[in-house]
């Protein structure tokens, strides 16, 4: 009965793949290497991890607060909203206009 599609209510935040890469001077550092999570509303998700693990950079990179330049792929979705695909635009557009 609980399980019934009815009575599950959608993931406030869904987290698929999700990848961040910094630019340094022999190409991209990977700091974040594919990620999955899902949080339902309500609910409270605590994330733990060793020091420097990505745990900062995986949700700096939901909120689009990494530096410019940085790459993230993957996807996130929060109340069904596609918010990585935004932030590869932008990171698309300023790699262009580096190199053009
Ligand atoms: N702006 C940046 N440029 C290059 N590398 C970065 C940048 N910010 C973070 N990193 C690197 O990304 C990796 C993940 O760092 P992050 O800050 O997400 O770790 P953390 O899990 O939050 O650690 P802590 O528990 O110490 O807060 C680390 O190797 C870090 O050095
Ligand atoms: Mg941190």
């Amino acid at each position: 009965m609980l399980q019934d599609p009815k009575f599950i209510s959608p993931p406030l935040l869904e987290i698929k793949g999700l990848r961040a890469s910094f630019r340094g001077s022999n190409g991209y550092a990977e700091a974040v290497r594919g990620i999955d999570l899902t949080l339902q509303p309500g609910k409270v998700l605590g994330i733990v991890g060793e020091s420097g693990s990505g745990k900062s950079v995986s949700m700096m990179a939901l909120l689009q607060l990494l530096p410019a330049g940085s790459l993230v792929t993957g996807s996130a979705k929060f109340g069904g909203r596609e918010l990585v695909a935004w932030h590869r635009a932008i990171s698309a557009a300023f790699a262009a206009s580096r190199s053009g």
